[in-house]
């Protein structure tokens, strides 16, 4: 899904943007352009980068599954 629309950012590109080490949402910015323009979707760029890091730094495949409760 598309997170930035101004820029064309997709949830995609930020959780490989973390996968490459980004890990603050300035540097996110400088790297896709996410958030540089009228700024609205930089709370959910940052939880999304934020997860993101979380499961590349302590990957639990288990998580995957607890949607279910
Ligand atoms: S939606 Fe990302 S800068 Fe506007």
């Amino acid at each position: 899904m598309y997170v930035c629309i101004c820029n064309g950012v997709t949830d995609h590109q930020i959780r490989e943007a973390a996968d490459n080490g980004v890990s603050s949402v300035a540097e996110l910015t400088m790297r896709t352009g996410c958030g540089s323009s009228c700024g609205s979707c930089l709370e959910m760029a940052g939880e999304l980068l934020t997860k993101a890091r979380a499961m590349r730094d302590l990957p639990l495949p288990m998580l995957g599954l607890a949607k279910v409760a």
